[in-house]
């Protein structure tokens, strides 16, 4: 079976990216790492990628004039590896709609929360964890989901339970997520490389 092309892109740590390294090099990933893209020069997952020989690629939006100049920056990269999917592991800058509308149904993003709740624009890293304590919900988890037009929004692919204990803080749940994203963005990638991802009007039927 053909090896999936992905293209991550992250702004942060790479513990996500790490985790698909991981994966692919135990042979439980069908898929292959053409790329890490990030906007932050310094991102742990730019020094993960050059780690295992894996083309680290800076772009911001800072390097260019208009927003359609990097858009077009990143497209070509994307056509030039042939992508098949494109991995959001903390990536902290929203994509374009025109990005968006190219790889539709071919962008995949985590997120440590169960979406619907606790997802939108100002939910991302330790706040997300932060408004789960405060709300007082016994249960959080992990969602694996397409990206589409609107945030935190696209078709859900897997999703997974974890649970808030009483004396959690936003460290030790997000320290209590963390592992199970690992776990689960592989499943999710290798579900829809093995074909068992059938996408109907914005909802995703897994076919095991
Ligand atoms: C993860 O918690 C992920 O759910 C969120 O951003 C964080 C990235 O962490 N989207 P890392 O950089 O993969 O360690």
């Amino acid at each position: 079976m053909k090896k999936l092309n992905l293209i991550v892109l992250a702004s942060g740590g790479g513990t996500n990216l790490q985790a698909i390294i991981d994966n692919i090099e135990a042979g439980k990933l069908n898929a292959q790492i053409k790329a890490v893209i990030s906007n932050n020069s310094k991102a742990g997952a730019l020094e993960r990628a050059r780690n295992h020989n894996i083309p680290a690629i800076h772009l911001s939006h800072k390097q260019f004039v208009t927003p359609e100049e990097f858009d077009e920056k990143l497209l070509s990269i994307l056509r030039e590896n042939e992508t098949d999917l494109v991995i959001l592991a903390g990536y902290m800058k929203i994509l374009s709609p025109t990005v968006i509308r190219q790889y539709k149904n071919r962008i995949l993003n985590i997120h440590p929360a169960l979406l619907p709740s606790f997802g939108g624009a100002s939910m991302y890293g330790i706040h997300v964890h932060e408004a789960v304590i405060n709300s007082g919900v016994k249960v959080t988890g992990v969602t694996v989901h397409l990206v589409d037009e609107v945030y935190d929004h696209g078709a859900i692919i897997v999703q997974k339970c974890v649970p808030v204990l009483n004396d959690d803080t936003p460290e030790t749940l997000q320290q209590r997520v963390l592992p199970h994203e690992h776990e689960l963005y592989s499943k999710a990638i290798q579900l829809l490389a093995e074909g068992k991802v059938e996408i109907k009007e914005n909802k995703a039927y897994i076919r095991e």
